[in-house]
């Protein structure tokens, strides 16, 4: 594992969601809109985490199965439960190496997984390889070299202005290929065909300082991951400097933006 991956924790189903998964569940249902799919199709959700995609396309998109992997235990555990239905099954999995014969399905997607992946060409390789001729390929992260995830970025300019080692760690800084260009030459070099690109901004508003706060506090996720890292006192230091930054918030909640970056393909 990198250095810089050492805070990616993906285990507390529970910490993610309020960490990440609430975002993620908003930007889902524009996503799985623009793909613009008909509903009775076999998808893969590559990466399912908590179940923030898996859950829409339940809810909206009357698949005739979905079949959903992520490496974590935890995670897939949390989205078992929240999705008892006989046309969805879980597995561990690895992007990298799908555990799903060629051509066996016709949607499969993943959401805010690929910069997690060591090796993203290969994962897209493989979502390719599932897919039949004719299918769906989507996928989308968070638009971390642009700044576009607000909360986290004032979160890791708080924390490099009393650490200035933790600029290593910042997302924009380990994924600089989130970008327009970056994920369509990917998209290209897994020889994916009809490659389309958009942009899906979503409001995150947090009730009050603690419900910005807390889910730092949990460990999930890389951000989080360094936030647990600290001792005590650093991590008291963080919090008041991140308090006072935000204090410009007026009226108790605090108002950011997240912008995801989305690519849509197909499998020839
Ligand atoms: C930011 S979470 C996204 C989860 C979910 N898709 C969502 O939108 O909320 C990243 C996920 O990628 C998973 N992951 C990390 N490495 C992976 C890999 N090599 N193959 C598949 N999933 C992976 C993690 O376990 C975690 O669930």
């Amino acid at each position: 594992m990198a250095q810089t991956a050492r805070h990616d924790a993906w285990q507390a189903g529970d910490s993610y969601e309020q960490y990440m998964g609430r975002w993620s569940r908003q930007v889902a249902p524009r996503f799985l809109d623009w793909l613009n799919l008909s509903g009775g199709l076999d998808w893969l959700d590559v990466g399912c985490g908590t179940g923030a995609l898996s859950s829409v396309i339940m809810a909206q998109y009357s698949p005739k199965s979905l079949c959903a992997i992520d490496p974590s235990e935890g995670f897939l555990g949390r989205a078992q439960a929240s999705l008892p239905d006989g046309r969805v099954t879980f597995a561990l999995g690895d992007a990298q190496a799908l555990p799903f014969d060629d051509a066996s399905k016709d949607v499969v997607v993943s959401a805010l997984v690929l910069n997690f992946v060591a090796d993203r060409t290969r994962a897209l390789t493989e979502m390719k390889r599932v897919a039949r001729v004719g299918g769906t390929i989507g996928f989308y992260v968070w638009d971390y070299p642009g700044g576009g995830v607000e909360f986290m970025h004032a979160f890791w300019r708080a924390a490099t202005a009393l650490d200035p080692a933790a600029a290593d760690l910042t997302e924009d800084k380990r994924f600089p290929f989130c970008t327009r260009n970056g994920l369509i030459d990917l998209a290209k070099r897994a020889g994916l065909a009809s490659v389309a690109f958009t942009s899906i901004e979503v409001a995150t508003v947090f009730s009050d300082f603690e419900d910005y706060w807390r889910p730092f506090t949990l460990g999930a996720g890389p951000a989080p991951g360094y936030c647990v890292s600290l001792a005590p006192a650093a991590r008291r230091r963080l919090q008041q400097k991140l308090q006072e930054d935000l204090s410009a918030h007026t009226g108790g909640s605090i108002h950011f933006k997240a912008r995801a970056l989305a690519v849509r393909a197909m499998s020839d």
